[in-house]
């Protein structure tokens, strides 16, 4: 049985994602190693944890496709159990180099995955994404269904899914979990961590958060001719922190499965617009938006069945999607130009 005081392994734990996990892992008493090559995050960001929690963590900036930085962590820490959220996640980019996308995410887990064996370190949780389910028309989306990803991104993530489930079918001291992340938004309600984009963001709502802040004069609807009520493409956002909470409920039942793939959503889809209204309430703002052509490659409608992780990790979402907006927006606020100090940031 999980008891606090494990060490646990985080890689990729300076990002979006991993930060808050930290938090949590921190606040139920787990002790914490970060590893982060710092590729798309800052330190600062575990400065932060460090600051929310009271406590501390150790951070290693290292590289998982570096054998001799993950021998390191594990010669000198105990592990229980690594949280694998390390890897290039941008979806256009992965389109453009698939090669990079293939060495880091797949090549990264693969090197990762021999020094766990070597140390006998054989419990993972693995950040896999809804997108391994590609385009499929039946909703809510299942964890039954066959995997399908339409780019090299997700391509990735089916690979690596793959790949951990052929190791624990070979050897029963491992245990995997894939948890399959819907839409995190959202950010801690101290604002001290939140989602910090390099560049212009993909993704809807650090967009919709940069326009709120000056950053854009508007957002761009990505079609509205779906067929959804209002037109507009419907996803199932799900609260950071509750994704993180996730995390630690796959921890305390990963020992039940030998490889598992668990939904982490809530069972619910939002539209653009609905996203766009909830977020000007949560900043008292109105977001000036146009409608625009379809992005090639979306669907009009993604959610999961969220059945699964209910009652198995006895995990569910507890926060709205007003909690959501409005901790986003004081993120956002709190700091305009995200961890960068003015000098990094070019401004659009
Ligand atoms: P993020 O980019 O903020 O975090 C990933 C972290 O991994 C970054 O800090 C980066 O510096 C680090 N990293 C990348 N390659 C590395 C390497 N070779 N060695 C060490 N560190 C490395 O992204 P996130 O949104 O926090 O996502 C975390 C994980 O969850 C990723 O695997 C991503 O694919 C997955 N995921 C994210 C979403 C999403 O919408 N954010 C959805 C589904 C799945
Ligand atoms: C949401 C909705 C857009 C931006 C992506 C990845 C997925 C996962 C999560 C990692 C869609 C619309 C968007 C904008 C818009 N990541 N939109 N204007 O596409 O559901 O999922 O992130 O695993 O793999 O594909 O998220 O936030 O990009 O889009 O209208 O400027 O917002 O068309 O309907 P998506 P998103």
């Amino acid at each position: 049985m999980i008891s606090a005081g494990l060490t646990i392994l985080v890689t990729g734990g300076a990002g979006y994602i991993g930060s808050h996990t930290c938090v949590t892992l921190l606040e139920q008493g787990f002790d914490v190693v970060v590893v982060d090559n710092l590729s798309n995050a800052s330190e600062e960001s575990l400065k932060h944890v460090q600051t929310i929690t009271g406590k501390t963590l150790k951070f290693v900036k290292g590289d998982i496709c570096n054998s001799n930085d993950l021998e390191q962590i594990f010669s000198h820490y105990k592990i229980y159990a690594v949280i694998h959220f390390a890897g290039l996640k941008a979806v256009g980019e992965s389109v453009q180099k698939p090669l990079e996308y293939y060495e880091n995410n797949v090549g990264g887990t693969v090197a990762l995955l021999k020094v766990m064996r070597s140390h006998n370190v054989k419990r993972i949780v693995f950040s896999s994404s809804a997108c391994v389910y590609g385009m499929q028309q039946t909703l809510p989306l299942v964890e039954t269904l066959p995997t399908a990803a339409v780019n090299p991104y997700g391509h990735t993530k089916v690979v690596i899914e793959q790949m951990l489930a052929s190791v624990a079918a070979i050897d029963p001291e491992w245990h995997v979990v894939l948890l399959r992340y819907f839409n995190p938004i959202g950010a801690h309600p101290s604002g001290l961590i939140g989602e910090d984009p390099l560049g212009i963001p993909n993704n809807l709502l650090p967009y919709v958060a940069q326009v709120a802040i000056g950053r854009h004069d508007h957002v761009r609807v990505f079609g509205n001719d779906y067929p959804t009520p209002d037109g507009t493409g419907k996803r199932d956002y799900i609260h950071v922190m509750d994704l993180a909470e996730g995390h630690i409920a796959a921890l305390k039942h990963i020992d039940e499965y030998s490889c598992e793939a668990f939904n982490l959503g809530t069972g619910k889809s939002t539209s653009v617009l609905e996203i766009i209204a909830a977020f000007g309430k949560a900043c008292k703002k109105d977001i000036p938006y146009k409608v625009v052509d379809r992005r090639a490659g979306d669907v009009a409608e993604c959610y999961a069945s969220a059945e699964k992780a209910k009652n198995l990790l006895k995990w569910e979402t507890s926060r709205s999607l007003d909690d959501m907006c409005e901790s986003a927006w004081k993120w956002q606020s709190m700091n305009p130009k995200g961890f960068h100090s003015e000098k990094d940031i070019i401004d659009l």
